[in-house]
């Protein structure tokens, strides 16, 4: 049994620690409503110190793309524990993985696994850290989710940067009111994205990024591995990759078969998502489970 599967074995069972993982287990409820009676979230921009751009974090958390921060909340808890690791990966820099360390692939197999869900907590999360910084980059460009629930659609990103050599980093991200968090909103649909992602122009953004700003993490949402060519490009650009596995429906030869996409000399880490379904009282539950890995089987 290969180390990730001994890992996923552990995870899905829920005890037990998973061979050179950090991290845990634990029960996460969020509230969420029915999509049908969940506003839009609208785009307004107000003058909070400034040029903050507002985001309304009670909707977010209607539409099921974020849990609340508050420590009580087991959610909340479940994802200190799932960035702790990763934080350590980036700022300790690893002779083997220390290129692009702070940069953090949000990945899994299939679609509707819980990456954006997963991206927008996580950065969450490692915003309420003092020494650091987030990024939250919506790099799915084809199905830009994050950018359409943040009201940021119709803002330049990602695309136009990778379009256009003369429009900057700086000039396209938008620091919101969320704690602080800084967004690269996917920018305007374009028929070439792969090729743009894949370009040399990609690799010097995300160099710049990962780069310019020590104190920086940088948490990328992508389109599903085995579905889009998309991830696969995007994944060659960053230090580790969080690949979020959905309890009951990914399987593991999906996994295997991502995992195959994937660089071996990364830090893959995973993500075990929506595991244990439980309701009371209009409450959700689930469970996460996470290990992270030097993949190669030789280590
Ligand atoms: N832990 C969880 N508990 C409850 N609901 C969840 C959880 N994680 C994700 N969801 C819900 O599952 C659905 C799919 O999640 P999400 O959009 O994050 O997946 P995705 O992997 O980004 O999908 P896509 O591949 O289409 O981009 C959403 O409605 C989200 O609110
Ligand atoms: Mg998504």
């Amino acid at each position: 049994m290969s180390k990730i599967q001994e890992a996923l074995r552990r995870l899905q069972k829920g005890g037990g620690q998973p061979p050179k993982t950090h991290g845990a287990d634990a029960t996460l409820t969020h509230r969420r409503l029915p999509e049908s009676v969940i506003p839009i979230v609208r785009k307004k921009k107000i003058a909070i110190d400034g040029e903050k751009f507002h985001l309304d974090e009670s909707q977010l958390i209607r539409r099921g793309l974020l849990a609340p921060l508050d420590h009580a909340i087991p959610v909340a808890d479940e994802f200190r524990r799932i960035k702790r690791p990763l934080i350590d990966n980036a700022t300790k820099h690893s002779e083997k993985h220390e290129d692009h360390m702070n940069l953090i692939l949000v990945a899994s197999a299939c679609p509707g696994a819980g990456k954006t869900f997963c991206s927008v907590n996580l950065a969450a999360s490692i915003s309420l850290e003092r020494e650091l910084n987030v990024l939250l980059v919506d790099a799915d460009v084809a199905k830009p989710h994050i950018s359409d629930a943040f009201g940021l659609s119709d803002r330049r990103g990602l695309i136009d940067i990778l379009e256009d050599e003369t429009i900057s980093i700086a000039e396209v991200l938008v620091r919101t009111d969320l704690n602080d968090i800084q967004v690269l909103p996917a920018g305007r649909k374009h028929n070439q994205s792969t090729e743009l992602l894949a370009s040399e122009r990609m690799e010097e953004v995300m160099h710049e990024l990962a780069t310019r700003y020590a104190d920086r993490l940088i948490v990328l949402d992508s389109p599903p591995l085995l579905v889009t060519s998309e991830a696969q490009v995007l994944a060659t650009q960053v230090g580790q990759i969080a690949l979020v596995v959905e309890t009951g429906k990914t399987t593991n030869q999906d996994i295997q078969e991502a995992l195959e996409l994937l660089d071996r000399d990364k830090a893959i880490n995973l993500i075990l998502n929506k595991s244990l379904y439980s309701q009371t009282n209009g409450y959700y539950g689930g469970r996460y489970g996470y290990g992270t890995y030097g993949f190669n089987e030789d280590q």
